[in-house]
Order: structure tokens, then C-alpha cells, then sequence
């Protein structure tokens, strides 16, 4: 089978690999990275339908003790409530700390997954398969794990690298649209922060043209992330440049409580907003937010949103790059071009009221 390889060396060293059909050799791949005798499959109900029995069956024909978790598909799922669930099931199979979990599904899985593996039993090894594209592109890769709380997204978490993640493509065809478009907020994101290339790639083309080469995209926004994250796992400096849009996308979140919109089309929005205003302060180049907006609508990435600035600037309170009374803002002066702007938070709430 022809695939692409990328390895990570981190506080780990991992494969991600990239290919069309890696589910039915997913066993293979396993094998060569554990010695676990049990797993414990994790996954929502929409991605067990699909894929869920597929996957069980080839790790019990290949001689694992494999068993399956299912929880209900959303956001609203990424809480301690679903974590203690997992806790208990992993308890009930005998989980032993020599033994592997493996997060089928797309980010709210891969998180979840992730920040049990780190907790339970302090630590086991645990594999990723992301089936969304916003899973493949970048919340599988990188090692951070977290759930949500009432108080904000991701406010709990820890970093804690996978063994290996595998990454098959064919599973977007059964992606409806609308998750689709909420992974290629990532990709634009991508383009952004570090890749002119990537980014007239975007320009250029349609949600079908992508698809069309997408283990291509997926390896771009992929190799730049493995850059960032073996120069900074624990997201003291580059790192957060991953996090372009994200400030003012966590809010937005927030806003329509997890549900009304999707974590793709925030960035989107968060992506706009922070551009334009460091245009209007001369930290981008002119003309930059109209060419970001544009390529979005390449994408249906629609940036209109109902919160008020007053509303946003609430929520950025909890941010994770606050730092005391600062807070780290990714701006992006150019295409491709990132920095982290340090700024006291009561400037960032001014900027943006206005
Ligand atoms: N998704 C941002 C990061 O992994 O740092």
C-alpha cells in the first residue's frame, strides 16, 4: 500500500501516516508500534456506525482483546461526565497500563481520548485514527489533550503524545459538508500562520478540488504542525501560533454554547476579526483581511457572527495565553507570515471594541 509517512520526535518519537484505506490494515500498523494484548476502542455513535465494528473486527482477527466505548456524537460530550464513563469502562476491562486506547472519530474524540490516556492509571499509550478532516489535519497531531468545562473550552487538559496516528482519507467521503468546511478553517489557517504556497493553493480552488488531493493538503498542514511542535510541544512560543483565530474562536464558541456553530467556521471568523483589526493598526499588510475573507468563500467559511465585541471580549478572559494581565494575540502580517503579539488585556478588549 502506497502512503505518505511523517514522523514526529517530541517528548515522543510517532508515525502519522497518511493513505486511502488504512482502516483495513489498521491492525498491521498497530502491531508494529505495541505490545498491548487489549485495547480499548473510543468513539462516537456517528463514527461507530461507520466504522466502528470495521475496526474492532480487524484488531480481534490480527489477536488483540479488543473492546468499544461509544458516546453520544457533539461537543456537549467533552466533559467530565463522558471522561468519568470512559474512567469506569476502562476500569470494568481490566485496563492495565501495559494496554492501548485508540480514539476513532474526529476532534472531540481525539481530545477526550488523549486526556483519559494521560489520567488514567497516570498515563497509558493511546493510537489516533481521525475520520474528519479538522481531526487530520491538526487536532490528532500534537499531543494536546483536554475536556471542556462550563467555564470555557479545552480549560482542562494535559499534553500527552500519541504512539502513532493514521490518517485515512477515504473516511471524508462519508463526511457531511458541513464538517468538511469546518476542517478547511484549519487548512486556511495553515496557509496563514506559515505556507504562501498552501495558501494560493486555496485561493484557487473549490471544497471538491481539495478533496480531490487531499492527502496532499493533509500532509502540508500536517508537516508544518510536526515543525511547530517539535520546536515547542508545550506551547510557550511558536506553538501559539497554531492558535491564529482561536482567542476570538473559543468565545464565539462559547457564545453559541458548542453547538450553534462550528469550531472551523469560529476560526474563520476569528481569523477575520483579528486581521482586520491589525490591518487597521498597520500590523498587516494592506489589503490582507479582503484576501483571507475571499479565499474563505472558496470554502462557504462564512465569518458573519451575532456576538457583539463586548460579548467576545467576556469570554477571552479564560484565554489559555493569558499571562497574568497579558495576553498573546497571533497576528498575521502577510500570508504566511505569523507572530505572537504580547499586549496587556485591557488593550486587547479596546482594540477590539473598536
Ligand atoms: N491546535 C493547536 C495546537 O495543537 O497547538
Amino acid at each position: 500500500m502506497q502512503y505518505r509517512k511523517i514522523t514526529v520526535s517530541a517528548s515522543g518519537v510517532y508515525d502519522i501516516i497518511i493513505s486511502s484505506g488504512l482502516l483495513e490494515n489498521a491492525a498491521d500498523y498497530i502491531q508494529s508500534i505495541t505490545k498491548a494484548k487489549k485495547i480499548a476502542i473510543i468513539t462516537d455513535d456517528n463514527v461507530d456506525a461507520l466504522y466502528g465494528e470495521k475496526l474492532l473486527r480487524c484488531l480481534t482477527d490480527k489477536g488483540f482483546n479488543a473492546v468499544k466505548f461509544v458516546f453520544p456524537h457533539g461537543e456537549a460530550s467533552k466533559c467530565e461526565g463522558t471522561l468519568f464513563r470512559i474512567y469506569s469502562f476502562l476500569c470494568e476491562n481490566h485496563i492495565t497500563r501495559s494496554d492501548c486506547l485508540i480514539a476513532l472519530g474526529g476532534g472531540v474524540v481525539g481530545d477526550i481520548t488523549g486526556f483519559a490516556a494521560a489520567t488514567f492509571l497516570r498515563g497509558l499509550d493511546y493510537i489516533q485514527i481521525p475520520t474528519s478532516l479538522l481531526a487530520q489535519v491538526d487536532s490528532s497531531v500534537g499531543g494536546k489533550t483536554a475536556i471542556d468545562i462550563p467555564e470555557g473550552k479545552n480549560l482542562v487538559g494535559a499534553f500527552k503524545q500519541p504512539r502513532l496516528v493514521l490518517c485515512d482519507t477515504s473516511t471524508l467521503s462519508t463526511l457531511p459538508e458541513k464538517f468538511l468546511i469546518d476542517g478547511m478553517g484549519e487548512v486556511v489557517k495553515y496557509g496563514m500562520i506559515k505556507s504562501a504556497p498552501l495558501f494560493e493553493i486555496l485561493e484557487n480552488r473549490t471544497i471538491d478540488d481539495i478533496m480531490d488531493i487531499a492527502d496532499d493538503i493533509i500532509e502540508q498542514c500536517v508537516s508544518i504542525k510536526r515543525d511547530v511542535v517539535e520546536a515547542d510541544e508545550f506551547d510557550k512560543g511558536e506553538r501559539m501560533l497554531l492558535n491564529f483565530g482561536h482567542t476570538l474562536a473559543h468565545s464565539i464558541e462559547q457564545y453559541y454554547n458548542y453547538t450553534g456553530i462550528t469550531h472551523g467556521m469560529a476560526v474563520a471568523a476569528g481569523m477575520r476579526i483579528i486581521t482586520e483589526i491589525a490591518e487597521k493598526h498597520d500590523m498587516a499588510k494592506s489589503g490582507l483581511a479582503k484576501r483571507l475573507v475571499k479565499c474563505m468563500d472558496n470554502y462557504s467559511l462564512n465569518t458573519k457572527i451575532e456576538p457583539t465585541a463586548q460579548q467576545l471580549a467576556q469570554a477571552c478572559l479564560n484565554d489559555k495565553k493569558r499571562e497574568s494581565d497579558n495576553i498573546s494575540i497571533i497576528i498575521c502580517s502577510d500570508i504566511g507570515k505569523s507572530s505572537a503579539v504580547k499586549m496587556a488585556v485591557d488593550n486587547f478588549l479596546k482594540l477590539l471594541s473598536e
